[in-house]
């Protein structure tokens, strides 16, 4: 049921290429990345700190940083971008305890 709810909040425009942890999926352009990489089955966007909790996106409007990425190298709230062509997506970097590795 979820899967639908983000759905319907997707742009119906194409399909463009996208890198994801090195691996070149496809998003619909235009679409809130946050809503695109759930919609492709992405869970866990980030780790706590301390305990390693996986976190994924909660507020969707740049509050909670609970859906950070880093995108072309630089670490960003993914539920503010919008999908384009080409871009690069990773796990965040966290200061403490490096790149993490769940995603
Ligand atoms: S979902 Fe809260 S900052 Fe992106």
């Amino acid at each position: 049921m979820t899967g639908l709810r983000l759905k319907s909040l997707l742009p119906q425009g194409p399909l463009v290429e996208v890198t994801f942890k090195g691996e070149v999926i496809s998003l619909p352009e235009g679409a809130n990345l946050a809503t695109a990489l759930q919609e492709y089955g992405v869970e866990g966007f980030r780790q706590t700190p301390t305990r390693g909790v996986a976190r994924s996106p909660f507020c969707m409007m740049g509050v909670c940083f609970d859906c950070l990425l880093e995108v072309d190298g630089v670490t960003r709230q993914s539920c503010m971008i919008e999908v384009r062509a080409g871009i690069d997506i990773r796990p965040a970097r966290q200061s403490r305890e490096g790149p993490y590795e769940s995603l």
